[in-house]
């Protein structure tokens, strides 16, 4: 195991779920929680410490309130704090309040871990991303946000099931940013190879892009707040790629320099990611519909860009 701290900052529902994936994989040896809640944190962390006999791992992980003293020399930091969706809200409804959080939360990161690879996982992603980006003053590829993973494994699962086949062998990308414009491309969606046309006609195809669009949406209406599980383990595979310099290939929010004509936003592409976060970003070659879906999405995330620009607070 490796002799690494990793922080997560928030320990609701996406980040407990996070930190257990993460300390099931063995990923560090110390794994610190923070939450501003009065001891929620030391409770999940210390219950998760209980469960390491039984899940057979060894990391430790221990949990504070609202003390960042602990998560000093922390080489990974997650974000999630922020508040959660609520039935009837756009993830761009939580813009004003969510900032002032993940600023005041990278502020206290970068004090004690002024070298830590942020992951942002808080809503609206892209927007949090680039807060959290413009409070460390740091390299841009060493801050990156979880969303396209996540929405490509909702668009994979919905494909599995349409086809009734494993969804281990659905490898897809998109491009956009995590809303309702962001762009699943079938086109280059592949079944173990061959691609997705072969196996689906395009009205399914388009219903499936649709779901996927607002699937975060189809589980805050089910349940009355956000989705957990598969957005904790998207942000542990993460955190697994950039640990073990895996260099694997996946859709990140990442900070936008020209790529795919689009310049300062966080924006989701796919990215080649290591152990000095965003390692490379892709270009991939994109038809007339959607270089316009794609431009569609920029617009939207800049839009909400700007609100976050227009509270003068950095
Ligand atoms: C989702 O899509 C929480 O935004 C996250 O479920």
């Amino acid at each position: 195991m490796k002799d690494l701290k990793i922080s997560i900052i928030g320990a609701g529902n996406v980040g407990a779920t996070a930190a257990t994936a993460i300390a099931q994989k063995e990923l560090c040896n110390q794994l610190v929680l923070l939450d501003v809640r009065n001891g929620i944190a030391e409770g999940k962390a210390l219950d998760m410490w209980q469960s390491a006999p039984l899940a057979l791992y060894d990391t430790r992980s221990i949990g504070v309130t609202d003390d960042f003293s602990a998560t000093a020399n922390s080489q990974i930091v997650v974000i999630t704090s922020g508040m959660p969706r609520k039935p009837g809200m756009n993830r761009e409804d939580l813009v004003s309040q969510n900032a002032r959080i993940v600023q005041h939360v990278t502020r206290n990161v970068m004090t004690y871990s002024p070298d830590a690879i942020i992951l942002v996982v808080s809503n609206p992603l892209d927007v949090m991303a680039y807060c959290a980006y413009l409070t460390a003053q740091c390299p841009p590829r060493k801050v990156l946000g979880m969303a396209g993973l996540l929405d490509t494994a909702r668009y994979r699962a919905f494909i599995a099931d349409a086809i009734n086949c494993s969804v281990k062998d659905i490898q897809a990308v998109s491009l956009g940013g995590h809303g309702d414009t962001m762009v699943p491309l079938p086109r280059y969606t592949t079944v173990s190879g061959v691609p997705l046309r072969q196996f689906l006609d395009d009205d399914t195809i388009h219903k499936i892009c649709e779901r996927t669009r607002y699937g975060g949406g189809e589980l805050v209406n089910l349940m009355g707040t956000s989705a957990w599980v598969a957005p904790g383990i998207a942000t542990a595979r993460m955190v697994e790629s950039i640990v073990l310099d895996q260099r694997r290939i996946m859709p990140a929010s990442v900070y936008m320099n020209g790529e795919y004509g689009i310049k300062d936003i966080f924006f989701g592409v796919p990215a080649k990611i290591g152990r000095n976060g965003v390692e490379e970003i892709l270009e991939i070659e994109l038809n007339d519909e959607e270089r316009a879906m794609v431009d569609q999405s920029a617009i939207s995330v800049k839009e909400t860009t700007d609100i976050l620009l227009n509270m003068n607070i950095f």
